[in-house]
């Protein structure tokens, strides 16, 4: 019988990074070890009832993710979901935007397959790693019968890409699903599940898709960005970016959505003056409940970092 073909696409992080003493787990530079290799040290895939094809897409600490990273990733990512013979993707990962890519890919492909998302909080070079445990288990995720959507697997727990958020510095379960829970577990390769596979149907995917893949270098994306609602806040960051000719601002509300009033006068000017405007929240859990009448639009449940993704997709359509 052909074995399942599995996509294993590297795009850097600390799963891919190298530190001077096995006991450093904070000193260290990421994205160093090519994915090839990464996967070469996994005992365990030698015997694999899958076929494990590797590609490198990148090797970025995904602090420094951009736009052409995500551009290249999509148009890949879009390429294997469209090869018959590929059951799903792996994608390693920095855990530090993590959230953001899963989202992008999410949005904008809604894949009937599984697009695994992996990553470590420790270099590849520490006395006891966390990313062979972690590719191991995404490669269970995405080999799993049914499985569909974009997910990130970390520490043994599954979760979509809508409600992943980084929560922690240093733990290796770093990531949180909020109130939503997790998707759920792979327990020695096992998968358990607590709910349904993530859909996302935003209606957008293949004008944004083709945009995208047009525009590669990610030269011409459209300018988003997030400005948050805090003590003492006030227009000047606002009216600044809008001066610069931003296109989309999300701002970090506080509580649900809440604004200083002058940071509100200047974004209720800005969306006048045809910049998108959304709301969402700095709270870690819940979500922006709309009240009647409110002229800036909430984040329909999304985090400040994912509804920039939104936007951004809805204005390079
Ligand atoms: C990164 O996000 O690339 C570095 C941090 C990490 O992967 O934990």
């Amino acid at each position: 019988m052909k074995k399942k073909k599995i996509v294993i696409l590297g795009t850097g992080g600390t799963i891919a990074g190298t530190a001077a003493s096995a006991f450093d787990h904070t000193g260290y530079t990421a994205a160093q070890v090519g994915i090839e290799q990464l996967v070469a040290v996994i005992p365990a895939f030698a015997g694999s009832a899958c076929e494990l094809l590797t590609e490198q897409v990148a090797q970025v600490d995904s602090k420094d993710m951009s736009f052409a990273v995500w551009a290249r990733l999509a148009v890949r990512v879009n390429h294997f979901l469209a090869q018959a013979d590929v059951q799903g993707l792996v994608i390693t990962h920095g855990t530090d935007t993590l959230e953001e890519t899963a989202w992008f890919l999410q949005a904008l492909l809604d894949p009937g397959k599984p697009v695994v998302l992996t990553c470590a909080m420790r270099p590849a070079t520490a006395l006891a790693p966390d990313g062979p445990q972690n590719m191991l288990d995404a490669v269970a995720l995405a080999s799993h019968p049914g499985a569909r959507g974009v997910l990130a697997v970390c520490a043994g727990v599954i979760h979509s890409a809508r409600d992943v958020q980084k929560v922690h510095t240093y733990r290796l379960d770093a990531f949180s699903s909020g109130d939503a829970g997790p998707v759920g577990y792979v327990e020695e390769g096992r998968l358990r599940l607590l709910r349904n596979w993530p859909e996302t149907h935003t209606g957008q995917a293949s004008t944004a898709m083709k945009n995208i893949a047009l525009q590669d270098d990610g030269h011409n994306w459209p300018r988003v960005e997030i400005v948050m609602n805090y003590a003492g806040a006030g227009a000047a960051v606002v009216q600044a970016l809008v001066a610069s000719g931003v296109q989309g601002l999300v701002v970090a509300g506080t509580g649900n959505g809440t604004l200083h009033h002058a940071l509100e006068a200047a974004l209720l000017q800005a969306q006048a003056a045809g910049v998108r405007v959304v709301r969402a929240t700095r709270c870690l859990e819940g979500r922006v409940l709309p009240k009647a009448g409110n002229a800036i639009p909430d984040s329909q449940g999304l985090s400040p970092v994912k509804a920039r993704v939104n936007l951004l997709l809805e204005l390079i359509t």
